[in-house]
């Protein structure tokens, strides 16, 4: 287990938080009172206040608990430590697997920065909007300190991801300016407007790159920087996740039945368009590593492939089943945009 010595805030040492099991911070947020129940008010506040109280005893400082300056954390594009484990269906393709270690390991650091600048852009959009609803809560609402909580929790990782990518030396783009451009221009009005639609967004943009992360933390990480950042990350984001997916549970039984309808056709595109962004190899990794379109698509339209991309949203796709986002007559829709279930 990787640890971080030595740094102390607030009488609690980053070494203890990095002794701390993922899995095991993650149980813990998945075991809040009323997980599975369709939310009421009340319900809904009590979850946020465990959120709350949860958010301060497991945080994180990007620069406090990550030695960057450890020679042995340095990163390099022929360490073999970067070499994609199998959990990236990328990793699995024969093109991959047929490289040497040193070209492995290039196209290893360039996925690992790619995948934290689209993930940091894609978080910059998130906290505008979490902004935008702090604004409209009420004095004494336990739901606006966690929209903080997650704000500044976000801040950190957007600077941890930024730190590794400026390391990394490497020119990647992040989002694609099309998305960047949809977003700066719908965002404003989607949160207020259609606040539902947003925290679907939302699962779609976090749940993907949480299960390619718990994936990679999985069949174990070799480079113990990707590693420390991975930890941090999905410790986090299960809060995250927690809320957008009570917030949810709380709104959609209210809604009028055009409205769901609407949302019933809203979260397969919005969630098969950010599982392939958060995901999919982009094309500025292709275009540097030499990375041929075939292979790209042979990874992800193979079974395991496939599977995977559909097993990234799974836990949203449930969830609005629950609450009757999942109708029937939706289901060509998710298999069409790659996400769909066997069952469907
Ligand atoms: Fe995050
Ligand atoms: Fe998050």
């Amino acid at each position: 287990m990787t640890l971080v010595q030595g740094t102390s805030r607030g009488g609690r040492t980053a070494t203890a938080v990095a002794e701390r099991p993922v899995v095991a911070e993650a149980a813990e947020v998945a075991d809040l009172p009323g997980d599975s129940a369709v939310g009421s008010a009340a319900t809904f506040d009590t979850m946020v206040r465990r959120l709350n109280k949860l958010s301060l005893e497991i945080r994180h400082d990007a620069y406090a608990d990550i030695p960057w300056d450890d020679p042995d954390w340095a990163l390099a594009a022929d360490d073999p430590r970067l070499v994609l484990n199998e959990a990236d269906p990328l990793a699995t393709t024969d093109w991959y697997q047929s490289l040497p270690l040193d070209r492995q390991a290039e196209i290893g650091l360039f996925r690992m920065a790619a995948c934290m600048k689209i993930g940091w852009h894609f978080e910059n959009f998130l906290q505008r909007g979490l902004l935008s609803l702090a604004m409209v809560e009420p004095d004494g609402s336990a739901a606006f300190r966690f929209l903080h909580h997650e704000i500044i929790e976000e801040s950190q990782h957007t600077l941890m991801f930024q730190e590794l990518v400026n390391r990394s030396g490497l020119p990647v783009r992040g989002m694609p300016l099309r998305w960047r451009w949809a977003a700066e221009a719908s965002l404003w009005w989607l949160v207020r407007v259609d606040p539902a639609a947003f925290f679907v967004l939302v699962l779609g943009g976090e749940d993907p790159a949480d299960h390619l992360q718990r994936s990679m933390l999985r069949c174990g990480i070799g480079h113990p920087l990707v590693e420390r950042i991975m930890r941090i990350h999905v410790t986090e984001e299960a809060r995250h996740l927690s809320f957008a997916r009570h917030y949810l549970k709380r709104v959609v039984p209210s809604l009028g039945p055009a409205r769901r309808a609407a949302l019933a056709v809203q979260a397969p595109l919005l969630l098969g368009v950010m599982a392939r962004m958060m995901l999919v190899p982009p094309s500025d990794l292709r275009r540097h590593c030499g990375v041929p379109r075939s292979v790209v698509r042979q990874a992800f339209r193979a079974d395991q492939g496939r599977a995977f991309m559909s097993g990234s949203v799974a836990k949203t796709r449930k969830l609005l089943g629950e609450v009757g986002l999942v109708p029937r007559w939706a289901a060509p829709l998710w298999r069409l945009m790659g996400i769909g279930n066997t069952g469907m």
